[in-house]
């Protein structure tokens, strides 16, 4: 099933919309919804069915505009709709920090995953993704797509973030586990025993990386929070594995489906793939419409810390308000042809990433292994084919695959790379 590939076509009427809905995201019907409250309802309230009332942001400028308020919008509370009651790890992580708490975690982790550091580590990735790739891709036979890019995040940032190789396969089942507990490829019993164990399991690998860093600091990020300054002293403990935590689940939970919907386009655009493979050159823009089309998050939410105006509507203070990215990243009033997967699109100024003082920290990095990916595939396959029923993740916050059964046909010519 290819889920983004045409306009929406009939409207859809306000009160058939639910954005809360986890399973509504496993068939596509975001869009519709999405396409019909930027047109009709740009501020627009529902409730949890816990019975919270959060309000839904759905344009470009809308999106932006939350995002980069930060004084006004706050994520401490909880960035995402499964807690919109209140994140336990609020305040704690740098994704759930506002100023001036937010700065001293940032800036020095910043530089470690610094545009310059990513890119000096593109060959090392290299090495990683062909092992990934290698042995799956020259057989003929159906590949889950799914399945194995779920390694690439560890490719791009393991090293870097500090967590050695021997853990990275078990890492991403427990992250995914985390972020989609009732989503049957991941689920281990029910969704609190899931979550609890995924949680145990995570926390316990941080722990033991953490004693290990205390006795001996490394070049890694695990490192850089045991001795960073957090208003004049070290974060404890349990501060620096919520933060170890939050980069692992950052990284995991998004920069797979960035790969399996592109390849999803690509097998649904065979002649979207040839010219790429022709031109080369045109990996970086592809790159940043994969990010586009696919919009990993789907949502961040914030809470607003004044009354507050947008659009028509005026906001109290504590209101939760939802920014869909995905929506933003489909809206006609900034991309032509938004519904179109176009690998040389032009400007593209997506919010896949976010906005703001928030802003996707890894994205370099994540940019840098969606290249690479890019740049051996071309180098391997031919053609994409479907080969089975692709499924999605049970889940309002992630937009992912979670099976995407994929018959690559190899190459037997060779490709020049720039
Ligand atoms: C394609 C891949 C990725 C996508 C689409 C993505 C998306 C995002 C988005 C939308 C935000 C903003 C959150 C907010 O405003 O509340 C964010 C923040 C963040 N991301 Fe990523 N991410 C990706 C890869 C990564 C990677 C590889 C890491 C590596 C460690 C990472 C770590 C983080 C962290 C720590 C934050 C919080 C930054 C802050 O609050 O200052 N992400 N990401």
């Amino acid at each position: 099933m290819q889920l983004t590939a045409s306009p929406p076509t009939a409207p859809v009427p306000l009160d058939k919309i639910d954005l809360y809905d986890p399973g509504r995201y496993q068939h596509g019907e975001q869009h519709a919804s999405w396409h019909a409250l930027r047109t009709t309802a740009p501020v627009w309230a529902q409730h949890t069915p816990e019975g919270d009332r959060f309000w839904s942001v759905t344009t470009y400028r809308d999106v932006s505009r939350v995002l980069m308020d930060d004084r006004r919008f706050s994520s401490a509370h909880g960035t995402i709709l499964a807690v919109a009651r209140g994140d336990s790890a609020g305040g704690k992580t740098i994704n759930l920090m506002d100023q001036p708490d937010h700065a001293s975690v940032r800036l020095p982790t910043m530089r470690t995953m610094a545009t310059r550091l990513v890119r000096e580590r593109r060959e090392r990735v290299r090495g990683h993704l062909r092992r990934i790739l290698d042995g799956h891709l020259d057989h003929g036979e159906p590949v889950d797509f799914a399945e194995l890019m779920l390694q690439l995040p560890m490719a791009g940032v393991g090293e870097i973030i500090g967590i050695p190789v021997r853990h990275w396969s078990s890492i991403v089942r427990w992250a995914m586990a985390g972020v989609a507990p009732a989503d049957p490829e991941y689920a281990t019993g029910s969704e609190e025993d899931t979550l609890r164990h995924a949680h145990h399991e995570l926390m316990a690998l941080f722990s033991d990386l953490i004693g290990q860093r205390r006795r001996q600091r490394r070049d890694d990020l695990i490192s850089v929070l045991l001795d960073l300054d957090f208003g004049g002293r070290r974060m404890n403990e349990h501060e620096v594995l919520l933060n170890c935590y939050s980069f692992a689940m950052g990284a995991i939970t998004t920069t797979p489906q960035v790969a399996s919907h592109m390849v999803l386009a690509f097998a649904d655009q065979p002649q979207a793939w040839r010219t790429l493979r022709a031109n080369p050159d045109l990996i970086p823009s592809a790159v940043e419409e994969a990010l586009r089309w696919a919009s990993p998050t789907n949502h961040l939410m914030r809470r607003t810390l004044t009354e507050v105006q947008i659009g028509d509507v005026r906001l109290d203070e504590g209101e939760l308000v939802c920014a869909w990215v995905g929506s933003a990243n489909r809206d006609e009033q900034v991309f032509a042809d938004p519904y179109a997967f176009d690998p040389a699109r032009t400007p593209n100024p997506h919010l896949a990433f976010g906005v703001g003082a928030h802003r996707c920290i890894g994205g370099p990095a994540a940019q840098v292994a969606l290249a690479v990916l890019l740049e051996e595939l071309i180098a391997r396959c031919d053609r994409f084919e479907l080969a089975g029923e692709v499924t999605h993740l049970y889940s309002n916050f992630i937009n992912g695959i979670t099976h995407l059964p994929v018959r690559v046909r190899t190459s037997d010519r060779e490709v020049a790379l720039p």
